[in-house]
């Protein structure tokens, strides 16, 4: 994907919704998706030598997509702050703390999620992370985050802070590490092509993307081609019965368990089969009984305007429009 087109697509997008109650931790707040890409425009990608590190100086509402070392310095009182992390799909990072100086005593905090919070949800959602949702939370006042490198489980991970006294601040390492079997990933474009695996695992795994999109399956493979042993026995609608299938999910947040069958496929498939999801978000999500090596290879391409203005004009419901 060209930087033109990314930098066009997040220009296209952007309201910004503010962030209101200063009391309140900012996973409550309302941050929409596209509020959230708008500020990767500032974020040029490119091809770094390998012994530059890219600096630049954090806001309290930032997202990084690159490799670097990232500081912030209050200049007044900033009590809640949150900077969205994304890298690419195969990808997972890791954020390490240096020169911190906020002062836990008077409720400063520092915190890394193993995730994202956006509009109020969580991704991954607690049913698809393989942790608690106690433990995904890395809190420097706590423990002392400094000492550690902190790690996230998918393409995204962010950091809460909250900093009272000016001058007060932190410098913040991010790196990525590459992910062989990446599972659970929210996409950073618009349009894309992946295959999920998910081998011989009892996991379950989401793909989403934040647009409405058109979302082509171009094969899927559940269990093992070479048995009679096959996973997909229709016994109710949808997979119902199922161990190992793939559901497509539309709906507005980010969390897949809060989100609304689209599509349930339980055989395995090698034409293509498309679908229109006009929700604010789309989800692939892959589920595995752990029996079977499961794959799943799709694409997806945003809606424009007048193939939504299509969909809406064929429902009335207001919610999402599929088709
Ligand atoms: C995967 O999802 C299915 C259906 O949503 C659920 O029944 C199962 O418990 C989940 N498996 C794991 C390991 O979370």
């Amino acid at each position: 994907m060209s930087l033109n087109f990314r930098v066009q697509l997040y220009c296209l997008l952007l309201v910004f919704s503010a962030l209101k109650g200063e009391g309140r931790y900012l996973q409550e707040n309302e941050v929409t998706a596209e509020g959230l890409f708008s500020l990767l425009n500032s974020e040029v990608k490119r091809e770094l030598s390998k012994d530059f590190i890219y600096r630049r100086p954090l806001r309290c509402l930032d997202m990084l997509s690159m490799e670097g070392q990232f500081s912030f310095s209050a200049l007044r009182p900033q009590l809640n702050c949150a900077v969205y992390l994304i890298f690419e799909p195969s990808e997972v990072i890791s954020v390490e703390f240096s020169s911190v100086d906020i002062d836990c005593s008077r409720g400063d905090f520092l915190k890394v999620f193993d995730g994202w919070f956006l509009k109020g949800e969580m991704f991954p959602s607690s049913e698809d992370h393989a942790l608690p949702l106690s433990e995904r939370y890395a809190e420097f006042c706590d423990s002392g985050v400094l000492r550690r490198t902190v790690r996230s489980s998918q393409n995204v991970a962010m950091i809460f802070f909250r900093i009272h006294s000016p001058e007060s601040g932190f410098t913040v390492t991010v790196k990525k590490l590459s992910n062989p079997f990446p599972c659970n990933i929210i996409s950073q474009t618009r349009e894309g092509r992946f295959t999920m695996v998910i081998p011989h695992q009892h996991t379950n795994c989401s793909f989403s993307i934040i647009y409405p999109v058109e979302i082509q399956i171009q094969e899927l493979t559940l269990g093992r081609l070479d048995s009679n042993d096959t996973p997909a026995k229709r016994s109710a609608p949808g997979c119902g019965g199922a161990g190992d299938f793939v559901e497509l999910l539309g709906g507005n947040g980010v969390d897949p368990s809060k989100m609304f069958p689209v599509a349930d496929l339980c055989y395995s498939l090698s034409g293509p089969a498309q679908l229109k999801v006009g929700c604010d978000s789309a989800v692939m999500r892959l589920v595995s009984s752990g029996k079977f090596i499961n794959r799943v290879t799709f694409q997806y391409r945003p809606l424009d305007r007048h193939e939504l203005q299509t969909l809406k004009g064929n429902h009335v419901e207001d919610f999402c429009f599929i088709e």
